[in-house]
């Protein structure tokens, strides 16, 4: 059925390998990310079978979900709400709140385990993270007090909302924190985060960055590229995965609509170019899927239209393949289309 998923798993454990040994060259050990794509179980077992240092997911029902060995990592800082949960499920989890980081020690107390934290610093992307010129070493010196909380390690994470880039630079500001705490604290951190896929482009540039032993890939692995700059990296695929929807109606039609411009679908008033008639298809996906901003044709002469929740238009006018009724069109995929598809529940996920 139609729209679908195609996902290699031979694809995916060539990218995993590949990046777990650029890693290991480079002294670090990886989380890889398994949020972008639900967590889905033959995707995890993949993961097992290249035998990650860790799986990170965001949400704590993905983790409670993976059937695996390896230690489980909560990416997303955790709601209070959740602490029982990720003391059950997760081996360590990212955190800036000593409230939470309290409710996760009482949590643990309760059921007689030491949980594993990463405290995130932020260092200027403005995400999570204590914010670098706070009195960080007061909230750290109070974790260290807690009983069934061990300080595993810091972190931080650059390049998802404030766009900014990993410098060596930038993540001086990381390594002051660290010296000040070990310091005055005496706190010894086993893991330095040092950030997700925009890490890599100073990998790739030998730019080793000092005291950070490990990075959090979920992109990279999935769509073979770095996140700082975009650019494919060599040797990964960037096909791992491809969409596939299917034509439900082609017809030749003008390409602006006749009549008086109200609101479409989304109460918005919607403006057309007058590029004369087109061919005009329909696929079965929309709004509710993906965005069709986000999803590139492999057939390079199809044009998006538009889209409403169930349908995306397309232009075929410049297509040379005769697209009939019942016809597969295939897209590349973003990092927001894959999301979007990987967890809209009337897109099927095929494995090969
Ligand atoms: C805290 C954190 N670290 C790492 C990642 C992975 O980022 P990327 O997919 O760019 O490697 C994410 C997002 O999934 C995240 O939220």
């Amino acid at each position: 059925m139609y729209p679908r998923l195609i996902i290699s798993q031979d694809k995916y454990e060539h990218n995993v390998r590949y990046m777990q040994t650029l890693c290991q060259k480079n002294n670090l050990t990886m989380m890889a990310v398994s949020k972008v794509f639900c967590a889905e179980k033959p995707l995890i077992d993949v993961l097992t079978k290249v035998g990650v240092d860790y799986i990170a997911d965001s949400r704590i029902e993905n983790i409670q979900a993976i059937d695996s060995p390896i230690p489980k990592v909560l990416l997303r800082i955790p709601s209070v709400h959740e602490a029982e949960k990720v003391v059950k499920y997760a081996d360590i989890s990212l955190n800036s709140e000593l409230e939470t980081i309290e409710a996760l020690d009482a949590a643990a107390g309760t059921v007689g385990k030491v949980h594993d934290v990463i405290i995130m610093i932020d260092i200027g992307d403005l995400r999570e993270g204590l914010y670098y010129k706070e009195r960080i070493l007061d909230t750290l010196r109070s974790v260290k007090l807690l009983k069934n909380i061990k300080i595993k390690g810091i972190g931080t994470n650059l390049t998802c909302y404030g766009g900014i880039i990993p410098s060596v630079k930038t993540l001086q500001k990381l390594i002051d924190i660290i010296k000040m705490a070990e310091q005055m604290i005496g706190v010894r951190f086993d893991i330095v985060s040092g950030g997700n896929s925009s890490h890599i482009h100073l990998l790739l540039k030998n730019q080793k960055v000092d005291m950070v032993n490990n990075l959090r890939l979920g992109e990279s692995l999935i769509l073979g590229r770095e996140t700082a700059y975009g650019d494919p990296i060599e040797n990964m695929y960037q096909d791992v995965v491809t969409l596939e929807a299917d034509l439900i109606e082609i017809k030749q039609k003008p390409s602006i609509p006749e009549g008086d411009i109200g609101m479409n679908a989304f109460g918005q008033r919607p403006t057309f170019e007058d590029v004369g008639l087109m061919k005009r298809g329909i696929l079965a996906i929309g709004k509710q899927d993906v965005d069709y901003h986000e999803i590139t044709p492999v057939d390079s002469r199809i044009r998006l239209v538009g889209s409403s929740s169930d349908h995306i238009i397309v232009d075929l006018t410049q297509t040379q393949n005769d697209y009939k009724i019942g016809d597969v069109i295939k897209f590349k995929l973003s990092y927001g289309s894959l999301l979007s598809t990987m967890t809209s529940k009337y897109v099927e996920k095929v494995y090969e």
